[in-house]
């Protein structure tokens, strides 16, 4: 069964029409990369995917939950599918435990004790157990995107959604932020990427998603898709990314 399921989202902001009939599926376990022109709707749909916005037309199932329902349990859903943006919007006055046990302790009611074990074994899923008591101002910025994706993990989401996380960063703090991505990927987390990042959307993802003209235009094993792409968009897209 797909965890998530698109189904035919239509989506505008007033007169503009940004999702035009998206469908899409993604299976547990499984890492799908999402790639597409600026303002193709990328962040859009992943907005749609955890209900913080709401798609005008078609269905989206989570975890086989219609989301777009009259009556969907929002808060749930966000429990149930993370999400880290480019910006990491950690709380600069709370140390990195604090960040990342604030949800789980105020969100789903965890004793205080058991969130600081559940702080340290995500930590060290990112590389920085050693960062427990730091302040955001004294981490780089890789560091603090790794701290974000952490506090993302605290939650024990079903799948996580990233929207661009490295584009940020300077290429050799980009690098780490992919490696954490990388580990995570491999211990099975369901995983939907919004990157520009061709080599490693090619390595990582089962999947690559070409977002254009409002669809899912193009899809596939990203060693075919974005090797050899069917569609002239595509090809054009990737000369683009590489120049
Ligand atoms: N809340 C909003 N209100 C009005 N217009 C919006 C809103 N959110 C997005 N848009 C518009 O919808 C279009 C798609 O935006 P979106 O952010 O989804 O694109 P994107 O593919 O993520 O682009 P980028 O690669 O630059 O991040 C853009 O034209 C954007 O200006
Ligand atoms: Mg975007």
């Amino acid at each position: 069964m797909s965890l998530i399921r698109i189904e035919d989202a239509w989506k505008s902001f007033g007169a503009l029409e940004v999702l035009k009939g998206v469908s899409l599926e993604v299976g547990e376990g499984e890492i799908v990369a999402i790639l597409g022109r600026s303002g193709s709707g990328k962040s859009t749909l992943l907005r749609c995917i955890n209900g913080l916005e709401k798609i005008d037309v078609g269905n989206i199932w989570v975890d086989g939950t219609l989301i777009n329902a009259p009556d969907a349990d929002i808060r749930k859903l966000r429990e149930t599918v993370g999400i880290v943006f480019q910006s990491y919007n950690l709380f600069p006055h709370l140390s990195v435990e604090r960040n990342i046990t604030l949800a789980p302790t105020v969100v789903k009611r965890i004793a205080r004790e058991e969130a600081r074990d559940i702080a340290r074994d995500v930590l060290r899923r990112v590389g920085l157990e050693d960062k427990v008591d730091a302040y955001p101002d004294q981490l780089s910025g890789g560091q603090q995107q790794r701290v974000a994706i952490a506090r993302s993990l605290a939650m024990s989401p079903k799948a996580i959604l990233f929207d661009e996380i490295t584009s940020a960063l300077d290429p050799e703090l980009t690098g780490e932020v992919l490696r954490t991505l990388a580990e995570l990927a491999g211990q099975g987390w369901t995983m939907v990427l919004v990157t520009h990042e061709i080599g490693f959307a090619r390595n990582i993802a089962h999947r690559a998603v070409f977002m254009h003209a409002g669809t899912a235009w193009e899809e596939g094993p990203p060693k075919q898709v974005l090797v050899e792409p069917r569609s002239e968009e595509l090809r054009n897209f990737i000369q683009s990314v590489l120049i």
